[in-house]
């Protein structure tokens, strides 16, 4: 037995919503990752979705919503927080925003912050999923924790046990390939950048103004980007970055027209040069040379331009030390 994968019917649709009325999980794709989505009022469901990541429970989830205009009943927006949803979303766009006392979201949602994080995907599956179920869904990428994030259905129901996850939707291959970025909006402070993701920073600052680095903490203390964990986002095999030449043991995830020649397997992420295209391809292509066998992977200097800046985020989450 495995968790079944089907394709967007209307008959998906009515199985996936009456599977998260009843608490279960479904994965489901967005333009940027597939997210797996569990009822974000169930106190229960949301538990099942923190215990089938295995993921820290001092670590939030983003909420997904239809439209911009359910924000307001979960999160308070300034005005700035207002233009952000109205000139990104539907998008790769997460902003977190303070929490609304009669939300109704379970508390698990927030892990205890005093916060939401709430984004309206922009794909055609996500949509009518969250139509279908008419409930907010709570929904992290469909990986277990510290893994790489899924862009693909199939990687998705390969990755948890069978009945764990009721479904998978199966959408193709994700069209960004990187999460959303992730933008917090508290107090009429700065907008402050807690994820880089899947629009590049020059377009989100044209509208917010500069973007600021979080701090460590906020007044009560608490972690303002829990969820930047050093090590995530990680394949099997050790990464090795910023490489200019291969050894004959690993595999190469090359960057642009002049990849060196020799190791056991090479795949480029943009021949041409293009961020976006390789923000597409990043976690497919680490996904295919973890599997080579290949013990190390070397990965060639990427721009920080464009989706560089998310890219060599997620590169060096991956290539650092790994707890365990
Ligand atoms: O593109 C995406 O954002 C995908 C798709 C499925 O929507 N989702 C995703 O979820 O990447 P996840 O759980 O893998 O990452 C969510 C991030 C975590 O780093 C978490 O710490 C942060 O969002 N987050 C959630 N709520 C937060 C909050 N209240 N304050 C600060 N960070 C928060
Ligand atoms: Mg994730």
């Amino acid at each position: 037995m495995t968790v079944p994968v089907a394709l967007p019917t209307a008959q998906t649709f009515a199985r996936a919503a009456a599977a998260i009325e009843q608490g279960q999980l479904i994965g489901f794709p967005t333009e940027t990752v597939y997210g797996l989505g569990a009822d974000a009022g169930n106190d229960r469901a949301v538990a099942r979705l923190y215990a089938a990541k295995g993921r820290p429970r001092f670590n939030p989830l983003i909420v997904h919503l239809p439209d911009a205009g359910h924000a307001a009943r979960f999160g308070r927006f300034d005005r700035l927080a207002m233009a952000l949803a109205e000139a990104f979303w539907p998008g790769a766009l997460t902003l977190v925003v303070p929490r609304r006392a009669d939300c109704g979201l379970s508390d698990l949602v927030s892990a205890g912050h005093p916060t939401v994080a709430l984004r309206v995907p922009d794909h055609g599956v996500a949509l009518a999923l969250l139509e279908a179920c008419g409930r907010p869904l709570a929904a992290p990428s469909a990986n277990p924790s510290g893994r790489l994030s899924p862009t693909r259905a199939d990687a998705v129901a390969e990755a948890f046990a069978p009945g764990t996850v009721a479904l998978v939707i199966d959408g193709g291959a994700t069209r960004l390939g990187l999460e959303s970025t992730i933008i917090g909006l508290l107090d009429g402070g700065p907008p402050l950048l807690l994820r880089p993701g899947g629009i590049p920073r020059a377009a989100l600052e044209a509208v917010a103004g500069p973007l600021t680095d979080p701090g460590a903490r906020d007044r009560d203390g608490m972690a303002l980007a829990p969820g930047r964990l050093a090590s995530h986002y990680a394949p099997r095999a050790l990464l090795r970055l910023n490489a200019t030449t291969v050894a004959p043991d690993e595999a190469l995830l090359a960057f642009g027209p002049t990849a060196p020649a020799g190791g056991r397997m090479t795949l480029n992420l943009s021949a041409s040069g293009d961020t976006t295209e390789a923000a597409a391809n990043l976690f497919a292509m680490l996904r295919i040379l973890d599997r080579s066998g290949a013990g190390r992977i070397a990965v060639m200097p990427i721009p920080a331009r464009g989706l560089g800046e998310a890219i060599i985020d997620r590169l060096s989450r991956a290539a650092a030390p790994r707890e365990g």
